[in-house]
């Protein structure tokens, strides 16, 4: 048979929460976060019965505990789906979640299910990055890879030395220019919307999580001048030019053109094509450039056809390389994540890939000229992933 066209018709997440004692999700489970999602993805979408929903798909870094046991499966039972709707978990690190797009979306695409809902999560405050992890002593006594390759900022620091062209300042500039789009889209209510509030209990009592934690608009060159190097002495990542440690759940709705048809739901993004590949670990920054050159060539398009462009900046410097290799313009340029990215609204790791596709829906919905867009990220361990849309 051939391929079907795949559409996503709607896409939501929970605020991103500081990781560790002082994140609003600090004593919430991360299936929880889950379910709240589908849920919600559930009710904004009426003309989609749960019955219909015949695949949950979900990423997840650290599959144990609350983000264990087949999440995909689990969180659909838990969000009241039925029984017939069959799920599962995926694993490719910070693009868990967006592997669990494509994934569901091939799914579809083979005629395997017609509705799907792909989502991810990651509680890094309940998970550190790492923890409970057993890497095969190979990998160091074979010096298979460096010790950096395990520490992400550390292969961000390796990308500076790569690339000397690309200063501290650069990185410092870069993270300006993020925080404040962050800051004007939230003014413009333009974050709100994607946000579906939880309300979660903290040691201060009951709160609703409504708003992402991270962000900090009042960021200046000066302020971030001050800033440790954790990873290198003298280093030139720091907290502020790189993604933080965070807590959050997003997903987002897939079905085939024809079901969406059928049942009158506008489809706002077609999957054009999508491409993973494989770099060496300890610049794992660099993955987004050969996956997009292949998502591209995949796709049979060029960077110029691309209007809008969604990368995960999990580290400034990783941005950087992205726009110097793609001629984009340094500090800003309007067609790489217009209303901010990761430094500000931080990364959980599986859950940043659907909150890439969820900031592309809903620009394709106030912007129509745009036609096609792309969605990319970094992958520990050394990988890219881009997928590429079109206006359904
Ligand atoms: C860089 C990192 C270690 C910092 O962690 P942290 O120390 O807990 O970060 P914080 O948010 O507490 O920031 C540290 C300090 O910098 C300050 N800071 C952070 N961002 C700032 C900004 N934009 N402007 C001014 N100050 C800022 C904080 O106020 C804090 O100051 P304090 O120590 O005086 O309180 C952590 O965010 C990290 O590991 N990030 C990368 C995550 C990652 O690897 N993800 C996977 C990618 S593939």
């Amino acid at each position: 048979m051939r391929p079907r066209d795949v559409v996503v018709v709607d896409g939501v997440r929970t605020a991103f929460g500081r990781a560790g004692e002082k994140g609003c999700f600090w004593l919430t489970r991360a299936d929880d976060m889950a379910v709240r999602v589908i849920r919600e993805l559930m009710r904004r979408n009426p003309e989609v019965s749960p019955e219909m929903v015949e695949e949950n798909v979900w990423g997840a870094t650290t599959q144990i505990g609350d983000q264990g046991m087949t999440l995909g499966r689990t969180s659909a039972l838990l969000a009241g789906l039925p029984e017939s709707c069959s799920g599962f978990s995926v694993d490719r690190m910070c693009a868990g979640g967006l592997t669990a797009v494509t994934t569901a979306a091939s799914e579809i695409a083979m005629g395997a299910c017609d509705v799907a809902i792909a989502g991810g999560v990651e509680h890094m405050g309940r998970h550190p990055m790492g923890s409970q992890a057993d890497p095969n002593p190979r990998f160091m006594t074979e010096k298979l890879v460096s010790e950096d390759a395990l520490v992400m900022g550390k292969t961000a620091e390796n990308l500076h030395d790569l690339f000397p062209e690309i200063t501290k300042e650069m990185a410092d500039e870069y993270a300006v220019h993020a925080q404040a789009k962050t800051a004007k889209a939230y003014a413009e209510g333009k974050i709100q919307k994607m946000i579906v509030p939880m309300t979660v209990y903290t040691k201060e009592g009951w709160i609703v999580a409504d708003r992402d934690q991270q962000p900090r608009p009042e960021t200046t060159m000066e302020g971030l001048a001050t800033l440790k190097t954790p990873f290198r002495v003298q280093g030139k990542v720091t907290p502020g030019n790189s993604s933080g440690l965070n807590d959050g759940a997003s997903a987002v709705l897939l079905m085939s053109a024809e079901k969406a048809a059928e049942l009158g739901v506008k489809g706002g993004l077609k999957l054009t094509g999508y491409a993973y590949a494989g770099v060496r670990p300890e610049i794992m920054g660099y993955g987004p450039i050969p996956a997009t050159k292949k998502a591209l060539k995949n796709t049979g398009l060029s960077m110029e056809d691309i209007g809008l462009i969604e990368l995960n900046e999990a580290f400034a410097v990783q941005a950087i390389i992205f726009m110097k290799e793609f001629g984009l313009k340094f500090p800003d340029d309007e067609r790489l994540n217009p209303l901010g990215g990761a430094i500000a609204f931080g990364h959980p790791l599986a859950a940043s890939g659907p909150r890439l596709v969820i900031h592309l829906l809903n620009q394709f919905a106030e912007r129509p000229e745009l036609r096609y867009g792309m969605t990319t990220m970094c992958v520990g361990l050394g990988q890219g992933a881009t997928a590429i849309w079109e206006r359904a």
